[in-house]
């Protein structure tokens, strides 16, 4: 029998996949929103069997099309986010703090439960508009329908992240890498299916009106971070330490790209720790602690990076 029917924003990304594949297991309905089905609609398709899942192209500017939607399922997660913003419609604003905003409004009169996925350690970091974006998204939720719930989670990661994967691409291509404050900025990566145990977890045992900060089991730095990945990928980089005048420069240079490796703003954010803040209840503390390590989860889709590619045999290695 099919449980609830769940709307999901930004179904497509990494964390909308595994979401997708956790609920449609657990005989959840998902309605999967995304802005464009010719692109994105193959990804969708092949995360839930046929029955479970609809696709829908909505753009977040369509009021009538969203409120419809939010009136027509049972619960509605918020996963639409960005790391550098993109011509008019793509800036932070629209999309972590008026999106948000109109999600809630609507949940609200329309009575649905509301799930909203925003970012660690965002509080400290006044410069950065990324983290100003969502810390005011957070605020109009809280205003709207304070019996939301909120996740901020530190860095996620999994075989379909944009972080250690593309860090392993980088690493294995160039001789150095830059090691931007030192290397010295704190991070506690969760595993994406850790953050998923946690969504599931406040959907169904119904959790209102909490901001819960979700971090996994370590605290690593950028350096060891760096350092884990080449040693998992068996490489070996020299790893720099870059002064803030040609961090920035840097920065610079990579935001003209299509798909920034770091904008300045990113660069700004990385001076603050992604750590706990204290202010918030933990994963841990509402009963779901993250289990899975760092090392044993990367290396299990590691041997992509390491010499022979996706035919390199230390993927039939006991884990
Ligand atoms: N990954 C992390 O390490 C991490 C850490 C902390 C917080 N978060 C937050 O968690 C949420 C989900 O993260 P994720 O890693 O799954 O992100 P993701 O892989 O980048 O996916 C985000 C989704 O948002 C949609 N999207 C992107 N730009 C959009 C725009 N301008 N308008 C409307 N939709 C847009 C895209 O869906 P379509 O292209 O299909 O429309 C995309 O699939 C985000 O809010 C993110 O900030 C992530």
């Amino acid at each position: 029998m099919i449980r609830k029917k769940v709307l999901i924003f930004g179904a497509s990304g990494q964390i909308g996949k595994y979401c997708i594949r956790r609920l449609v297991k657990n005989n959840f309905r998902v309605v999967a929103v995304t802005r464009n089905t010719h692109q994105k609609g193959y990804i969708l398709k092949t995360q839930a069997p046929i029955g479970f899942i609809d696709i829908v192209e909505a753009q977040i500017d369509d009021d009538v099309k969203i409120k419809r939607l939010i009136s027509e399922n049972d619960i509605c997660i918020n996963l639409v986010g960005i790391l550098y913003e993109k011509g008019k419609k793509s800036t932070f604003k629209k999309v972590h703090t008026h999106f948000p905003e109109k999600i809630s409004k609507f949940c609200k009169e329309e009575k649905k439960n509301f799930i909203h996925i925003s970012a660690l350690a965002l509080e400290k970091a006044k410069d950065s508009k990324y983290a100003i974006s969502k810390i005011e998204g957070e605020k109009k939720i809280r205003e709207n329908l304070p019996e939301a719930t909120i996740l901020k989670p530190s860095i996620v990661y999994s075989v379909d992240d944009n972080f250690t994967t593309r860090f392993m691409s980088i690493l294995g291509l160039i001789p150095f890498f830059p090691l931007y404050y030192s290397g010295k900025t704190k991070f506690m990566p969760i595993h994406c299916t850790d953050l998923i145990d946690i969504i599931f977890y406040v959907m169904t045992k119904k959790i209102n009106s909490q901001i819960i900060e979700c971090v996994g089991p370590e605290i690593i730095s950028l350096e060891q971070i760096l350092k884990k990945l080449l040693n998992l990928i068996d490489k070996k980089r020299v790893l720099i330490p870059l002064p803030l005048f040609f961090a920035n420069l840097s920065a610079q240079f990579f935001q003209l790209m299509p798909k920034p490796l770091l904008t300045q703003d990113q660069l700004r954010l990385l001076k603050y720790d992604n750590i706990l803040s204290g202010k918030y209840k933990s994963n841990s503390e509402i009963g779901i602690p993250s289990k899975r390590i760092f090392d044993q989860e990367v290396k299990k889709y590691c041997y992509m990076w390491k010499e022979g590619g996706e035919f390199n045999t230390s993927k039939y290695d006991p884990q």
